[in-house]
Order: C-alpha cells, then structure tokens, then sequence
C-alpha cells in the first residue's frame, strides 16, 4: 500500500491536509459553467427522470449522516426538494414507507457499512430508487446501488472521517445543483455556486492554514470535561459533526444542540465549566446565533465562536474565522476548524488519534 504518512504524525492530519486536493478530484470534470450545473453522469438519471423526483432522502451512519443532513439542507435550498437525513440504522428497522417518487442517497465513505447495506437492501426490496455516494469503488454498497457518485477522497485512514465528510458535502451540493437546474434554479445563481465551488479548495487551504491558532484556542479549553456545539440550520450539521469529532476522538463528551431548543432544557447546564463552540455563519440568522452566544455568556458559560464575519467585540471568549463562500457553502468551510479543534484537542490529551478505543473506521457487523 502506497499510502504513507510522510511528514504527518498521524493519518487524521494529513487527511485533514489532503483536503483541498480532495476536493479538486471530487470536482474535476463535473463542474459546468456555462449550463451553470454539474455533470454526475454515474448518477444515471436524465433531465425527465431528474424532474421526476419529488423528494431526497440521504441514509448513512454516524459522520455520513450529519453529512447527509447538510445535503438535505443544500437540496431544499438550491432544488427547493423536500429533503431530510435519518440513520441508515433506523431505517432499516422500522419497517419504512418507500416512496416510488423518492430519491434515496446511501452514503459512505467505506461502502461497506454493514447498516447502510441493509437500508439499500431493503429499499430495494420494496422498489425504492437509490443511488450511493460512496468513496470506495467496488465496495458492497457501490456495487448494490449500481449507480451514484464517487467521492474520490482517496484513501481515508484515520477512524475519525475527515476528508471523507468533505467530499460528501461537496457531491451533495453538485447533486442539488444538478436537481436545482432542471426546476427553478436561475442560470444566475446555479454560476454563483459553480463558481464557489471551483474556488473551495483555496478556501479549504486558508482554513487548515489557521491551525495554528486553532491549536491555541484547543489548548485552551483542553481541561473541559464536556462541551456544546451550538448550531441552527446551516449550522446544525456542523455542529453534530463537529460534536462527534470531538467525541470520538478525545472522549470529552460533546453535545450537539440547535440555538433554539437551548432554552427548553439544555441551558440548565450551561456554567463557567462548560463552553460552547457556537455556528455563526453571515447569513439570515446571524443576530440569532449572536443573541445565543449572549444567552450562554450571561449564564457564566465560555463560548469559542466559529464564524465568517466579524463579530462585536468580547462577545465570544475566543473566535476561529473562516473565509466567506457562498452561504449555501458555508457549512463545509465552517467544519474544518472543528476537524482541526477536536484534533489538537485530543492532541493534547495524549490520545491514539487516528485508532480510538473501541471504534473500527468501517462498521461491518450489527
Ligand atoms: C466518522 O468520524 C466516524 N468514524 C463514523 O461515524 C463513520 O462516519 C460511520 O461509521 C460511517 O462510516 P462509512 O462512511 O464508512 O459508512
């Protein structure tokens, strides 16, 4: 096997470093500025076929489920689709409602996840439409939906997904610039999301080239023993994702919860021991995001603010900006610092980065 550390202590890191290449392969050829739309051909639906569908359903476990969410988000927002993410798990289980007019979307990165396998198995069985969106070619659940989009990540080593979750956010939003152009996405704005989407990879770059401070701002908050990750729409994804990261691979306990629900609960245990990183993307909600921020301060809780715009002075206890894309894009810039704050974090703790106790990096049993 080629694949080497080099110059990285681990592979979480140079996976995390691998990302803007990355990106550029899961975009190479698929990008199409002059129809303003994308070219997924393994997808295998024509333009009638694509108008045929009525609603996206994304499937995955664990990381590729919180992916999956930030795809529901971006088909809603670019195809106006209904458009949600549940567990591949649960699906299987619960004996599901398969609607002929759904498009499903399997997603992982092995392609061997013994839960997601079923889903599709038995989407399948009762004449569900499904494609995956898989990193592994020739894996189980590439070959069982026999058409779909490869995110071409290359090799994801480290248990934690990093550029795996990357490369997914990136193929959803081609996905749902692809549904978005055959309905009402105007040539206008389907350019704006080609065009932003070309320049991700830079914009990636500038993000891991603040690890530095990341690592600072981790170091800091190293001897909390739990922790928030605050998000609402766009941001809600990030924040799940962000929360597992953290998890799995420092073993502080994270929680993920939406700015709103804060107050019917949670809120009771914010104190000065337990901060917050908050989502504050420069979008509709920012001056929601920031009055949570204020919520949490005046009940003693520190926050680390993650965010694209400036924020008022002293409102968070510490901030880790990210470059501004465009809003619909948002999310993918905005996971990476997380991917670099649960890293040094763990780091720091002395944890085995890349082989977490009791986790395996493909989950193929029950
Ligand atoms: C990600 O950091 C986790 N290790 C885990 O949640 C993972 O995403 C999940 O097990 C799904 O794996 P897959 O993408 O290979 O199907």
């Amino acid at each position: 096997d080629d694949y080497q550390l080099g110059d990285h202590p681990d592979f979480m890191r140079k996976e995390m470093h691998e990302q803007p290449e990355a990106v550029r392969r899961a975009l190479m050829g698929r990008l199409d500025e002059r129809f303003a739309t994308a070219h997924l051909g393994g997808v295998g639906l024509d333009p009638h076929a694509l108008r045929s569908v009525r609603r996206v359903k994304f499937l995955g476990c664990g990381s590729a489920y919180y992916a999956g969410q930030l795809g529901a988000n971006l088909v809603e927002e670019l195809a106006r689709l209904p458009a949600d993410a549940e567990p591949a798990s649960e699906f299987r289980y619960r004996n599901p409602v398969v609607d002929p007019d759904t498009l499903h979307v399997a997603v992982s990165q092995s392609g061997e996840t013994l839960d997601t396998l079923a889903a599709v198995q038995e989407l399948q069985r009762k004449g569900g439409r499904v494609i995956g969106v898989v990193n592994v070619v020739g894996s189980a659940i590439a070959r069982e939906c026999g058409s779909g989009v490869f995110l071409h990540a290359g090799p994801e080593v480290s248990v934690a997904s990093t550029k795996a979750f990357t490369n997914m956010s990136v193929c959803f939003a081609m996905l749902a610039l692809l549904l978005g152009r055959v309905r009402d996405l105007s040539v206008a704005h389907g350019r704006r999301i080609v065009a932003a989407l070309d320049a991700l990879p830079d914009r990636i770059a500038e993000v891991l080239a603040t690890e530095d401070e990341v690592a600072r701002v981790a170091a800091r908050f190293s001897a909390a023993e739990h922790m928030f990750f605050i998000g609402r729409v766009r941001g809600w994804p990030v924040a799940r994702e962000g929360a597992q990261k953290l998890k799995e691979i420092s073993y502080v306990h994270a929680e993920a919860y939406q700015a709103a629900e804060l107050k019917h609960g949670p809120l009771a245990l914010i104190d000065e021991r337990m901060p917050s990183v908050v989502l504050v993307p420069d979008d509709e909600l920012v001056s929601k995001n920031i009055g949570a921020i204020e919520q949490i301060r005046a009940r003693g809780g520190p926050v680390i603010a993650v965010t694209n715009t400036k924020l008022p002075d002293g409102l968070a206890d510490a901030v880790l900006t990210v470059p501004r894309t465009e809003p619909e894009l948002d999310p993918i810039l905005l996971t990476v610092p997380l991917q670099l704050f649960a890293y040094h974090l763990a780091a720091r703790l002395g944890r085995d980065i890349d082989k977490p106790r009791n986790l395996a990096k493909s989950v193929t049993v029950e």
